[in-house]
């Protein structure tokens, strides 16, 4: 997308965290290189801030560049400038963050991945903009490293910049048309003398993800004529975005695994600790399930759903750690000429045996209602038989009905691994309360189309699949 979009929702911390104030906040268009402002140009991404200078670093990985933006006052964010990239020799950028830890420890570190991932990807550390040196970022390389990964997903930086964790996600794709599924990696790059920078590529390990029990999705591709290798949990693994914390522990969240993993970054033969993130039981919140339907249309279902969080960020209260996730939700398919792929079926085409995780009044109630569009027909589900996902091997049917994505997000204990705070069906309820105003509702669960089409005319139609999809969070702590 070429927006920068703020959207806020506010927490009034005297009252209960439960209670949350949507507001929708400034925003800034950014031009791709031939300067045209449109949607789905490719020219923002990801983003970085350098709360120092107040800079957002921002790269756009289809327009292949950078855009420094002036946050200083929150309300008017001022594009500063821009810097293009090389395609053919760096590649195009996918991830970025920026890091101060002192003098000659100051680093924008960017990953870039190969045009059609044919090539390891390469991430180079370039020196900060700031008011006494306009070029520096710009120009100004200090050191660049090759990663073991093709798709790098996001990176994490130790406190004082020593280290940076490199996380790759390794997805399927061809190579002159043959199927290639690349593991996970997780790279740590250590910036020492001169333009050396040492790396250390952490172990993931297949028996630590099956004793975890973390969500394996993909191990062979389904067509007629498709590839028959079957790929590992290693491969199936998907790290999505990191949180580094004070003591330089980082928390990794694996998105469609439904997963969050910890590895302490000072300890060198660390490896890293895996934790399901559960499911939420839709029994007694609402959602909306039904496609373009006029809108609002929030009911409890005999559903559950996987967390599957796109990002994360950390808050310390009194001295202690929460973490906050944006539950997202994500579904995986393949549709490349070796390989085709769909965790998933809409409910009405599911058509899977049930178990005894129901009651038989239960299974006819939830059968009738995936029958029917109007109800959850169209609504994402998962077909996998295993149990993370319902399935029953004594029984050979399902104890429930899996959808994707919390649809809101959830605060997390580190200490135990356990969700204390979930915003259960907020993000959508809110619409339907009096604070939302009418122009509000018309974007409700709204799907983005070409910058030509108004995002009113397609309100409601984000409904059945992961509806609100919070996909980023930044926490903010404000004295009262
Ligand atoms: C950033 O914005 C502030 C005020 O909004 C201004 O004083 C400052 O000069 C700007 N910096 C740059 C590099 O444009
Ligand atoms: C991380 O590892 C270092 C070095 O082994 C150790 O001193 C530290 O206590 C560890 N941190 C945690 C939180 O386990």
């Amino acid at each position: 997308m070429g927006y920068l979009c703020l959207l806020l929702p506010l927490f009034l911390a005297a009252t209960a965290w439960s209670k949350f104030v949507l507001q929708p906040g400034p925003f800034l268009k950014l031009p791709d290189r031939n300067n045209r402002y449109t949607v789905n140009n490719g020219a923002a991404n990801k983003a970085s801030y350098d709360n120092q200078e107040n800079y957002l670093y921002v790269i756009g990985y289809k327009a292949d560049l950078l855009h420094i933006v002036n946050m200083t006052d929150p309300n008017t964010p001022q594009l500063i400038a821009s810097k293009y990239f090389q395609m053919v020799n760096m590649g195009l950028p996918d991830s970025v963050k920026v890091c101060r830890g002192g003098t000659n420890r100051e680093f924008l570190a960017i990953s870039f991945e190969s045009v059609g991932q044919l090539e390891k990807s390469h991430v180079y550390l370039f020196q900060l903009f700031d008011s006494t040196n306009y070029d520096g970022p710009l120009v100004n390389l200090k050191a660049h490293a090759t990663v073991e990964g093709f798709d790098p997903r996001d990176m994490g930086w130790k406190r004082d910049c020593s280290e940076l964790l490199v996380l790759s996600e390794g997805n399927p794709h061809e190579v002159n048309g043959i199927f290639t599924d690349p593991p996970a990696t997780m790279d740590i790059l250590i910036p020492s003398f001169g333009n050396n920078v040492d790396k250390i590529t952490v172990p993931i390990i297949e028996s630590d993800l099956e004793a975890a029990n973390v969500r394996y999705i993909f191990q062979q591709c389904e067509g007629d004529g498709d590839s028959t290798e079957r790929s590992s949990r290693v491969q199936d693994l998907e790290p999505k975005a990191v949180y580094v914390d004070r003591n330089d522990i980082a928390f990794v969240v694996f998105q469609d695994n439904n997963a969050m993993g910890t590895l302490n970054m000072s300890d060198p033969f660390a490896k890293m600790q895996y934790y399901d993130l559960g499911r939420k039981d839709w029994s007694s919140f609402g959602l909306d399930g039904s496609y373009d339907d006029g809108g609002l249309n929030l009911k409890s279902r005999m559903l559950q759903s996987f967390y599957q969080p796109r990002d994360l960020d950390g808050v310390y209260v009194d001295g202690k750690l929460w973490l906050v996730t944006a539950d997202a939700g994500s579904i995986r398919k393949y549709s490349l000429s070796s390989c085709s792929f769909d965790e998933s079926s809409t409910a009405r085409n599911w058509n899977q045996p049930f178990a005894d995780g129901l009651t038989a009044a239960e299974v006819q109630q939830l059968d009738s209602d995936m029958n029917s569009n109007a109800e959850i027909g169209r609504l994402s589900v998962s077909k996998l038989r295993q149990s993370s996902d319902g399935w029953d091997s004594a029984f050979q049917g399902y104890d429930f009905v899996c959808t994707y994505g919390g649809r809101g997000f959830s605060i997390i204990d580190p200490a135990t691994m356990s969700r204390v705070f979930d915003s259960g069906d907020d993000f959508e309820r809110y619409y339907t309360s009096l604070d939302a105003t009418e122009p509000q509702k018309a974007i409700f669960n709204a799907k983005v189309g070409g910058y030509s089409t108004a995002q009113s005319s397609q309100v409601d139609r984000a409904s059945p699949e992961q509806g609100p999809q919070p996909s980023n969070i930044a926490v903010v702590q404000r004295s009262a």
